[in-house]
């Protein structure tokens, strides 16, 4: 399955996509995490995206096209992938068709406004790992340590209530145009977010037509 989430930041794509990329055992791919990696290790990619990304702006079209290029050719992509962050924009959707990438489906995780609020205000991530935690939703074992590494868990710099608000306006201005761009190719499936994770998963399931998962 070669599939692309959609959502509103803290929609829960990332969440989801982990529990799909287990499921069908593909990777998943978020622009997101991959210029955080890069701006933990301090490369030449993370020092120009840092810029961006702590004011809540997207990195530019040219920079993440060429991410995604090297990174669709590695291996395991090789019987599908989930895009988690990427396209953003309708030059990165452009681009990608481009590339001669035949995209199966285009989920848009919908979730109200208040709640997003709520749940990025509670997200934590690993400072090492990049692995994410919720405060109610999803907390770790152990307080303010990673279930995975032990890392210490943070708050994401753009996860600032002011940069929220900038990161809302850009998705309604530059990503949500795509519903409509993918609606056109008749690749559009909506799923709701629910209050919990495992409620989420049954709807994006049933909007992706699977119909054996065990929930539990
Ligand atoms: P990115 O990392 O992609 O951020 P985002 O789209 O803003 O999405 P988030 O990671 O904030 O949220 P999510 O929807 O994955 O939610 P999550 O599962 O964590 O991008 C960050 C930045 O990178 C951009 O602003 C831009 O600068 C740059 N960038 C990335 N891609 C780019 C591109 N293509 N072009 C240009 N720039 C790009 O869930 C949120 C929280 O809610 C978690 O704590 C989770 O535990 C909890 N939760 C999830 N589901 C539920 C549920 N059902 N009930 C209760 N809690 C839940």
């Amino acid at each position: 399955m070669k599939l692309i989430i959609l959502g509103e930041p803290g929609a829960g794509k990332g969440t989801q996509a982990e529990i799909l990329s287990q499921k069908f055992n593909i990777p998943t791919i978020s622009t997101g995490e991959i210029i955080r990696n890069a701006i933990r290790q301090g490369t030449a990619l993370g020092n120009e995206a840092k810029q961006y990304i702590d004011r809540g702006l997207l990195v530019p079209d040219s920079v993440v096209i060429d991410i995604i290029k090297d990174r669709l050719h590695e291996d395991d992509c090789k019987n599908g992938f989930i895009l988690d962050g990427f396209p953003r924009t309708v030059p990165q959707a452009d681009a990608l068709t481009k590339m001669g990438i035949t995209i199966d489906k285009v989920l848009s995780l919908e979730v109200p406004e208040e709640k997003i609020i709520q749940r990025i205000s509670g997200r934590r991530q690993c400072n090492e790992c990049g692995a994410t935690y919720h405060v109610i939703y999803k907390p770790p074992k152990q307080e303010n340590k990673c279930d995975v590494c032990g890392g210490e868990l943070i708050m994401r710099k753009d996860d600032a209530p002011e940069t929220v608000k900038n990161r809302l306006r850009v998705y309604h201005e530059q990503t949500e145009p795509l519903k409509d761009y993918y609606k056109n190719k008749d690749l559009l499936v909506v799923a709701y977010g629910q209050e919990e994770v495992k409620d989420t998963t049954k709807e994006v399931f049933k909007a992706l037509g699977v119909e054996d998962y065990d929930y539990n």
